[in-house]
C-alpha cells in the first residue's frame, strides 16, 4: 500500500511526501519579501510539508499597488532568494506561483488601477470593469510572465506555477463569460487556451526545459457560461502535450463549497486518467484517511491544502501520527 509519506517525484523534483501547501497570498505592502513571510514559510518547511506553492506573485509592475509579493523586477530577487534558502534548509521544495490578478482586484481600493482583461466584462465578484487587452498587451503580459519565471529560477525556486484559476486574468481567457473576443484568442477552446499555452512556451523559452512548470486550473468556473468539462479536458490535453510537469486542479467556489470536500475530485480523477501528467488535487482535502484511499485507488497522487495549514500549524505532525496508526 502506498502512503502519503512515501518520498515521491513530480517530474525532476523529489518530494519528502505527497502533501503540498497550496498557494496562500502573502501580505507585503511594498511587494518585497519580508521577515514575516520568511518566518511563515520556514515554519511550514520545518514541519515537513512535501512542497510549498507560494502565494500569488505578481508579474506586472502595474499591479505592484496590490499588497502582495511580486517578481516584476530584479530588485525583488534577493528577498525571494532568502525565502527559498529558508525553505531549502529543510529539503522542502518551493514553487513560485506567478499571477496577473486583473479584475479580481477591487480597483477602488487601489487608486483606480486600470486592470486588463480579455474583454471588457465586469468581474462577477468585485464588479471591477477592465479594459480589453490589445494584441500587443497580450504579448507583453506573456513576456512579463516569462521574465518573472526567469527571476524565480535565478532566486533558486524549484519550479513555477502559472496561476490559471479563480477568474484571474489567464483563467478569464478560458471562460466564455469573460472572453468575448473574435480574434485568435476567443471562440473555440483551442483559441481561449492560447493565452495560457503561449505564456507557458514563453516561460520555457526564458527558463529552459530543465526548470519545471506547473499550472493551476479551474475545473469549474461555477457559472452557467463558464468552462465546461470538454473545455477542461481539452486544456489539460494541450498542457500535457506541451510538457507541463503538474496540473493543480482547483475551481471556483460555488455551492460545491458547502459539500464536504474534496470539491473537485471527479474532475481531477478524469484528468489524471486521461493524461500522462501529475495531478495535484486541491480544495477541501481534510482527512488523511481519505487522501490515502485516493492515493491507492485512483491516479491522483498529490494533495494540496491551503486553509488546513492556516488553521492548524502542526497539521503535518498530526498527519504523521495518523500515518503511524
Ligand atoms: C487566505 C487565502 C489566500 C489564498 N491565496 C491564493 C493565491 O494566492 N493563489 C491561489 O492560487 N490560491 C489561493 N488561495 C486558494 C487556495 O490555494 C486553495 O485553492 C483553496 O483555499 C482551496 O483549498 P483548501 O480547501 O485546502 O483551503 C487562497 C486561499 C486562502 C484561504
Amino acid at each position: 500500500m502506498k502512503t502519503l509519506f512515501d518520498g515521491a517525484r513530480i517530474g525532476s523534483l523529489s518530494l519528502q511526501n505527497r502533501l503540498i501547501r497550496s498557494a496562500v497570498a502573502d501580505k507585503t505592502f511594498d511587494g518585497y519579501v519580508d521577515e514575516s513571510m520568511i518566518d511563515t514559510y520556514e515554519k511550514l518547511a520545518s514541519a515537513g510539508v512535501g512542497a510549498i506553492i507560494t502565494g500569488a506573485t505578481l508579474v506586472d509592475g502595474e499591479e505592484k499597488l496590490l499588497p502582495i509579493a511580486t517578481l516584476c523586477s530584479d530588485s525583488f530577487v534577493p528577498g525571494h532568494r532568502k525565502l527559498v534558502g529558508a525553505v531549502h534548509k529543510y529539503d522542502v521544495r518551493i514553487i513560485a506561483q506567478l499571477a496577473y490578478i486583473g479584475s479580481y482586484t477591487a480597483t477602488g481600493d487601489y487608486g483606480g488601477l486600470i486592470t486588463l482583461a480579455p474583454s471588457p466584462v465586469p468581474n462577477l465578484l468585485t464588479g471591477t470593469q477592465s479594459r480589453e487587452m490589445r494584441l500587443g498587451e497580450i504579448k507583453l503580459i506573456q513576456k512579463k510572465f516569462a521574465d518573472a519565471a526567469l527571476r524565480a529560477k535565478n532566486a533558486g525556486y524549484d519550479a513555477v506555477e502559472i496561476h490559471c484559476a479563480h477568474s484571474l486574468l489567464l483563467s478569464q481567457f478560458l471562460t466564455p463569460h469573460y472572453n468575448r473576443r473574435t480574434d485568435d484568442y476567443g471562440g473555440p477552446i483551442e483559441n481561449r487556451a492560447r493565452m495560457i499555452t503561449e505564456t507557458y512556451f514563453a516561460i520555457r523559452k526564458a527558463t529552459g526545459y530543465d526548470f519545471p512548470v506547473w499550472v493551476k486550473i479551474n475545473s469549474t468556473d461555477g457559472i452557467d457560461d463558464g468552462i465546461d468539462e470538454d473545455d477542461v479536458m481539452c486544456l489539460c490535453g494541450l498542457l500535457t502535450k506541451a510538457g507541463v510537469e503538474a496540473i493543480e486542479v482547483s475551481g471556483n467556489f460555488t455551492p460545491a463549497r458547502f459539500k464536504p470536500g474534496p470539491y473537485f475530485r471527479d474532475a481531477a480523477e478524469r484528468i489524471a486518467d486521461e493524461n500522462n501528467v501529475t495531478v495535484v488535487l486541491t480544495g477541501g482535502n481534510r482527512k488523511f484517511s481519505d487522501m490515502t484511499a485516493m492515493l491507492n485507488t485512483t491516479n491522483v497522487h498529490f494533495f494540496g491544502m491551503a486553509r488546513p495549514f492556516i488553521r492548524e500549524p502542526k497539521l503535518m505532525e498530526r498527519f504523521r501520527r495518523e500515518a503511524e496508526i
